[in-house]
């Protein structure tokens, strides 16, 4: 059967360094023999959570906006990969934003104790998580790591993995450490690999 991995861009930049490591991974993942996915969080057109709690009896969100189909496809893909860069010691707003409206997933899990995630695939679905951040101070991928994990908890995807690069302010361009590329393709087809390996 085919698998499908989704790979979500949380920084503004469609070409960017993020956008460049997601590529490799998206890469390996395919070369593993994977269908890929790619949304760019910031081509898409939605609000933040209001708190309507609409989602506290609907499997689905009051706001009808860019994020009602991306529900299904989380809940039907089998592995993910989020790639972001570090803002303001966190993720970017908009990509926060992304995820406090998967509070569709958690009523659903948490509640209502129905997740949407069929049960087949959450025995499965891993995480990848690539940051990357300017400055090369140690904590600086704390609070990022705190809210990804929270989210793969929320949609039923194990925190599997992450490939983290700081130092990008002397780095700058990320083509100059083919390295670190490809780490990020090699985890990408590692994810890939293991969803073939040990998959339903
Ligand atoms: C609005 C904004 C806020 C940022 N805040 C931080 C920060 O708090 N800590 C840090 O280490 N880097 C910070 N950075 C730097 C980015 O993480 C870094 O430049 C990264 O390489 C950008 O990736 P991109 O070009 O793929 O979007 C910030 C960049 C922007 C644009």
């Amino acid at each position: 059967m085919g698998f499908r991995i989704v790979g979500v861009l949380g920084s503004p930049l469609a070409g960017g360094n993020t956008a460049k490591l997601l590529e490799r991974a998206l890469a390996g993942a395919r070369d593993a023999g994977c269908e890929v996915e790619r949304i760019d969080v910031y081509d898409l057109t939605f609000r933040p959570c209001r708190e309507i709690f609409y989602c506290r009896e609907h499997e689905t969100c009051a706001m009808k906006d860019d994020m009602i189909p991306v529900y299904r496809e989380f809940a039907e893909l089998d592995s993910l990969i989020v790639a972001t860069p570090v803002m303001t010691m966190g993720i970017p707003g908009a990509l926060k934003s992304f995820m406090d409206r998967f509070q569709v997933f958690f009523m659903a899990k948490y509640m209502r104790k129905k997740p949407l995630v069929p049960e087949e695939k959450r025995a499965h679905r891993r995480g990848l998580y690539i940051g990357i951040s300017g400055m090369a101070v140690p904590y600086v991928f704390d609070g990022a790591k705190l809210t990804m994990k929270a989210f793969f908890s929320i949609i039923d995807v194990e925190y599997w993995d992450e490939l983290l690069t700081n130092d990008m302010d002397t780095i700058r361009d990320i083509s100059t450490r083919p390295d670190i590329l490809d780490a990020a393709y090699r985890k990408g087809f590692r994810l890939g690999e293991l969803l073939h390996q040990e998959g339903p």
